[in-house]
């Protein structure tokens, strides 16, 4: 089979283990939010002893922590990492009258296209091991490295799972293009863990209502149904399966889901996203999860979820967002639990009451 090389290409698979040992007591739970939450799994016939997880830390840590309880247990995968786009993403942010500028997260890579294709690479062979076996992942890229990445996909799952080529097509967004076409996608690779994958057909409003042959399977081949008159029969068809291409906006300042996070998905493409892939009841998981979009859809869907993140902004958000959910709710699903390896910056931070403040964040141009 083709296989991409690079330099310093390392399949870490040997080291697995010893690392998964490694890192099972780094992480130290700061956090449990809500409590009103037996009950109502009780009722939902979930196991009300489980709880959402949201890790603060660098995601390949994570992932060696999480694979001593999670192997092959986690339904479905989205990431929407960094896109080897050599921008960094800055933040303006007021905390009472104190105004400063941040960086929300870094895509830039010093040894370019080698290193980032080492950063996803290794995290993509970890993903496969947490997944379950009716588990799908899906990884949301652009045209900076979509290409190499369904390599590296085709590689770690082989070429036989792959489901599908997703193209996001956001129509608002301005692209200056002299000497090409502005470029109007994002591509999301669908690959499924094995051949039993847990898979729900949508289907999307038609803008008009369609006279359709009616159609019925006759010991196994499509046949048109006729009428008593022996002719055709039309039936009106208002909807359509849904296909790979996804007419979705990108998230605009003026939607009450905005969260000022650059690169925040939207809620409609997560929501399209679970619910093709899972069931309720299932766990998501979403280890580059920013502003939280994926686990706030995976919340709603009635769905257990893992996030992580980096950046301290990016849990800010996403703690903010599930609790004024379950706050609007009045009811919780689960309970989430925050975790982090503690180093001293990150103490301070807490110490500041820092997830607690009343901080207002906008994407800087
Ligand atoms: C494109 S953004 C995700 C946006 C998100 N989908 C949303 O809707 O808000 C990528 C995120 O990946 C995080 N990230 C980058 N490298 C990471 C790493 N090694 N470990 C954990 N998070 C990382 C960044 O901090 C950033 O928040």
């Amino acid at each position: 089979m083709v296989k991409l090389v690079w330099e310093d290409k390392n399949n870490i698979t040997s080291n697995i283990d010893k690392l998964k040992k490694k890192y099972l007591s780094d992480f130290k739970k700061i956090e449990i939010l809500s409590s009103s939450s037996e009950t109502h799994a009780k009722k939902k016939n979930f196991s009300y002893k489980w709880k959402n997880k949201l890790f603060w830390g660098e995601n390949l840590d994570v992932l060696y922590y999480l694979l001593n309880d999670f192997e092959e247990k986690i339904d479905l995968i989205y990431i929407d990492p960094p896109f080897f786009s050599g921008s960094n993403y800055h933040i303006k942010i007021k905390d009472n009258d104190l105004h400063y500028d941040s960086i929300a997260y870094y895509d830039h890579w010093e040894k370019n296209i080698d290193s980032y294709l080492q950063m996803l690479y290794e995290r993509i062979i970890l993903f496969k091991e947490l997944l379950s076996k009716k588990g799908l992942i899906f990884i949301h890229i652009d045209w900076h490295a979509s290409h190499y990445i369904r390599a590296i996909l085709d590689e770690v799952f082989g070429q036989n799972r792959f489901v599908n080529h997703i193209v996001w097509y956001y129509y608002n967004k301005y692209s200056a293009g002299k000497r090409n076409l502005p470029r109007g996608h994002d591509d999301i690779m669908c690959y499924s863990k094995t051949s039993n994958y847990t898979f729900n057909e949508i289907r999307i409003q038609r803008k008009k209502p369609r006279k359709q042959l009616k159609r019925e399977m006759v010991n196994g081949v499509l046949k048109n149904v006729k009428g008593e008159d022996g002719h055709v029969v039309y039936r009106i068809v208002k909807d359509k399966k849904m296909d790979d291409v996804w007419k979705i906006p990108c998230m605009q300042p003026a939607s009450k889901e905005w969260t000022g996070f650059p690169t925040q998905k939207h809620h409609k493409l997560l929501e399209r996203i679970i619910k093709l892939g899972s069931n309720e009841g299932d766990l998501i998981a979403d280890f580059f999860c920013g502003s939280g979009t994926t686990v706030l859809i995976a919340e709603k869907l009635k769905r257990k979820w893992i996030g992580c993140d980096i950046s301290e902004y990016a849990i800010y958000l996403t703690r903010k967002r599930i609790l004024n959910f379950q706050n609007n709710l009045k009811e919780t699903l689960f309970p989430f639990e925050v975790y982090t390896k503690l180093t001293e910056d990150r103490q301070k931070l807490l110490d500041s009451s820092f997830f607690n403040k009343d901080l207002s964040i906008k994407r800087k141009k």
